[in-house]
């Protein structure tokens, strides 16, 4: 594996590639993006990560500082996943001197994390946007973990005609179904402990579907009462959406996804589940 800082650099170990499949994360490496590296390296010729912590997608200058930094880790994990070349910006190369553009998803990012989490999407959107230029790869690949970041990405590589398929990958959990994500070292034992309840609530609801309750706002209801049986777990929200608009949904009919952000302590999680509707009758609404 290639590690590489500049642009021109990326591209000559990039020329001739048969297909590109790109990796962007912020580092500090778990499972989850390493199946987006396997699923890149069975799909392409060659496969790209980037590493680049971006600061204009953190509203929370503490978060920023303490978002866990492990080069030497990651570049040994992204390397045994399988990828050809890890690419590691500097601040300088992304957000040179005068850089003054930014890419403005609108209604997709006026709710849920982007009402949380004012300016979050703009810095996401931004830099996403650069990468894929830069990359220019066949297929990119981004974890349904973070739906939202999901919709906003397609929508505007869509909209902007990027030309990169962007590609889907599932939830990967620890073993007691905690999301794995980046934070989650930076949870409380008791906090590490008491996150579960986020995955069982999930769960829970599509159990309830399961039995032929197809109605929203009861399973919404149901989603918010069990994560707040859990002291801990300070809901931020909690809400059954359709998959692409992400507005709230009276049934799950058409297809729902159930989506949630809580605090536990100073950890902010996310996590969701998209709906499976039972065939069958609906018996109850
Ligand atoms: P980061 O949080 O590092 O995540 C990089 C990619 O890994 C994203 O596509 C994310 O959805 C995916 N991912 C994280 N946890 C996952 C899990 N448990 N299962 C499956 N996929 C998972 O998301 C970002 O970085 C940034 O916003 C970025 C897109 C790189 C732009 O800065």
């Amino acid at each position: 594996m290639l590690t590489v800082e500049s642009i021109s650099a990326l591209r000559d170990a990039l020329a001739g590639a048969k297909s590109i499949g790109f990796v962007p994360t912020m580092g500090a490496l778990h499972e989850g993006h390493l199946s987006l590296i396997r699923r890149a390296r069975a799909e392409n010729d060659k496969v790209v990560m980037s590493l680049f912590v971006n600061p204009t997608q953190f509203n929370d200058i503490e978060d920023y500082e303490k978002y866990p930094r492990d080069y030497e880790r990651d570049e040994r994990m992204a390397r045994e996943a399988g990828a050809d070349l890890l690419f590691l910006p500097t601040m300088a190369q992304m957000y040179p001197k005068g850089f003054d553009t930014v890419v403005v998803v609108r209604a997709l990012t006026d709710v849920l994390e982007g009402a949380s989490r004012p300016g979050h999407f703009t810095g996401v959107a931004t830099v996403v946007t650069k990468l894929l230029n830069i990359v220019r790869a066949t297929r990119a690949y981004f974890g349904e973990k973070d739906y939202q970041q999901l919709q906003v990405i397609t929508r505007l590589a869509t909209d902007l005609d990027i030309g990169t398929e962007i590609v889907p990958c599932p939830i990967v959990r620890e073993p007691d179904g905690l999301a794995m994500s980046s934070r989650n070292v930076r949870l409380t034992p008791e906090h590490r402990k008491a996150a579960t309840v986020i995955n069982r609530a999930l769960d829970y609801v599509q159990e309830i579907a399961d039995t032929g309750i197809h109605d929203a706002y009861a399973l919404k209801a149901w989603l918010a009462q069990t994560l707040e049986v859990e002291p801990s777990c300070k809901l931020d929200y909690a809400v059954i959406v359709d998959p692409e608009q992400l507005r709230e949904v009276d049934t799950i009919d058409e297809g729902a996804v159930a989506l949630v952000a809580a605090n536990f302590g100073k950890v902010r999680l996310i996590d969701n589940r998209v709906l499976r509707v039972a065939p069958g009758p609906e018996i109850r609404r």
